[in-house]
């Protein structure tokens, strides 16, 4: 419990400096270009540091942000304290357990998070659930390569580096797993994170979409 606690302080801690070159190679710019398609009422899972909130578009109606690590989220209130907006919110929550209503969003961001849950499957149902017909979710994930040596080595390292990266999974078929919940893929663009180790390089990002015929998986 101690150790677990170290460890999210330190990676909650050295989070946006790890990340720093990579974000400037392209990871921001991808989230620009991504979030502009943000509207309504929007739920983010995982926010971690709050590095998503500068790209969301003025005309977001409601914001609500969950983080399940309490470090992250002491990170994430520094960071949201600077927007000083009424209209967002922060919760402890995980993406597996979302304690709002059926429908209750237009859009849910997920940004290098889908890696981490313990489960790709409950988490994307849980999206689902919680998409209003129409609504969207936007994601930009690391998934496992299509080169396969380097699959090879994903698969053993992953438990060592699950262990010392936030319970980061290497080997995920993320765009195979928001189909499979029901979510029709309407954008999808593949391109290495430049700046990454080679086995978290191979992203991919875009929309999927929830059929605007409620309740029916399409
Ligand atoms: C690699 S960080 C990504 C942070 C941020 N979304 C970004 O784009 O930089 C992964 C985040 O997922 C969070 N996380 C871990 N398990 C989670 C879960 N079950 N549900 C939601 N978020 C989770 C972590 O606490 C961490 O903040």
């Amino acid at each position: 419990m101690f150790l677990k606690q170290i460890r999210s302080y330190i990676i909650a801690k050295s989070y946006d400096y790890a990340m720093r070159s990579t974000e400037k190679s392209c990871l921001q710019s991808w989230r620009k270009e991504l979030l502009a398609q943000a509207h309504g009422d929007l739920l983010e899972i995982g926010a971690g540091t709050g590095v998503n909130l500068p790209h969301y578009p003025d005309h977001i109606n409601r914001i609500i942000l969950s983080e399940p690590d309490a470090q992250m989220r002491k990170q994430l209130q520094r960071e949201t304290d600077q927007f000083q907006q009424q209209r967002l919110n922060i919760t402890p929550w995980g993406a597996d357990s979302i304690e709002m209503p059926d429908g209750s969003f237009d859009t849910i961001v997920s940004t290098l998070v889908l890696c981490s849950v313990p489960s790709l499957e409950t988490s994307l149902n849980e999206i689902y659930r919680l998409l209003r017909p129409n609504g969207i979710l936007l994601f930009l994930e690391h998934v496992i390569s299509d080169h396969p040596p380097t699959r090879t080595w994903q698969h053993r390292i992953e438990p060592i580096w699950g262990l010392c990266a936030g319970n980061c999974h290497l080997t995920r078929d993320t765009a195979t797993a928001i189909l499979a919940a029901g979510l029709k893929i309407e954008q999808l663009t593949e391109a290495p994170m430049t700046g990454a180790p080679a086995f978290v390089q191979r992203t991919i990002r875009g929309s999927a979409r929830k059929s605007s015929d409620s309740g029916k998986k399409v």
